[in-house]
């Protein structure tokens, strides 16, 4: 599979470690359709002709199909579609799994722009800039309808959902800068809701992200000094924990570790949950959003549905902002004692 056979076929070029596997699945799906489509016709063909009707009345001995071929004719193709299967969820779960230890970023749609936020750095509009050779995951959102965020180089593609966080990682492999389109439906402007990522070496990235950063400090100093600009946004935990107090999420959560009318915040992010349906959940950016927005739809066992939901109160990144507060009081040993009956 070189870049010229992706060249005539009018692939996009490929930048990161999902490329490959994704266009030899493409390529296999594709030539095993061609092969056994082939064969069919072939074989329809060649049986119009062989066994045409030569005089008028003629009718054709009656064939007993013997079982060796008939097992071939099944099991051939069989096979073929098994490998499908077999490739595809190997690679299904490989870009349905982000690793440990990636980058997160946050991305949301809106009519018509895409907007990035990194927990420790900048804000940016319609660029996003990335590391090579690094995992970065990205957690997705919309402001207003549905869009979905594609980038054609990267092999990804995945639905924006307002009020919702999808996720989606990728390992960019070479520097340079990559379309992205809207690829949903989302209005007057869709086709125009581009962005691009721009993909830098690790020490460009670092350096463009000490950059940031030092602009953003800047900014802070000259706010103190001028109270009538708008203040920078601070680092998303420290912005997500003010939102928390300001929305009232406190006075039901705590962050000691003990119970109170909502399970305490202390450790929540990452824990595994049992809900009162029976069903477990690992509290993630997915679980933590919905909880806002739709409080009563996965109760954790033990607990009233008492929560008002912020479905419209809280914005794409203030959620992320909250998200990235409670990721902060993440503990891997503290153990809520919880209560017992509803
Ligand atoms: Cu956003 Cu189409």
């Amino acid at each position: 599979m070189s870049d010229i056979a992706n060249k005539i076929l009018f692939l996009p070029e490929r930048a990161s470690t999902f490329a490959d596997r994704v266009d030899v699945l493409h390529y296999f799906v594709v030539g095993t359709t061609m092969v056994m489509s082939a064969g069919v016709g072939l074989a329809a063909l060649f049986f119009f002709f062989r066994y045409r009707r030569r005089v008028p009345n003629q009718t054709t001995e009656y064939v007993t199909p013997d079982l060796k071929t008939e097992f071939l004719f099944v099991s051939v193709p069989l096979v073929f579609f098994l490998a499908w299967f077999a490739i595809g969820f190997r690679d299904f779960t490989w870009v349905t799994t982000p690793p440990k230890d990636a980058m997160d970023v946050y991305v949301m749609g809106k009519q018509w722009m895409w907007k990035f936020a990194y927990p420790e750095g900048p804000n940016g509009v319609n660029v996003l800039h990335v590391p090579a050779n690094r995992p970065v995951r990205l957690l997705i959102t919309s402001r207003d309808v549905l869009h979905s965020f594609f980038v054609p180089a990267f092999r990804i593609k995945m639905d924006a959902l307002p009020g919702r966080y999808t996720q989606v990682w990728f390992e960019a492999t070479k520097p340079g800068t990559y379309q992205v389109l809207c690829t949903e439906y989302c209005g007057l402007s869709h086709s125009k809701m581009l962005a691009e990522v721009v993909v830098l070496a690790p020490e460009d990235f670092e350096e463009w992200l000490k950059e940031q950063q030092r602009g953003r400090l800047q900014g802070r100093q000259d706010a103190l000094a001028d109270t009538s600009l708008v203040p920078p946004v601070a680092r998303m935990a420290e912005q997500g924990e003010k939102l928390a107090g300001s929305q009232g999420c406190l006075k039901c959560h705590t962050v000691d570790g003990s119970p109170h009318v909502g399970p305490t915040f202390l450790g929540l992010y990452d824990r595994e949950e049992k809900l009162a349906d029976g069903q477990t959940v690992r509290v993630d950016e997915a679980y933590i959003t919905q909880s806002m927005m739709d409080p009563g739809a996965h109760l954790v066992v033990g607990y009233q549905n008492v929560m008002p939901t912020y479905q419209g109160k809280l914005q794409g990144p203030e959620t992320a902002a909250i998200v990235e507060y409670l990721k902060t009081l993440r503990t891997a040993n503290v153990r809520e004692a919880s209560p017992e009956g509803p």
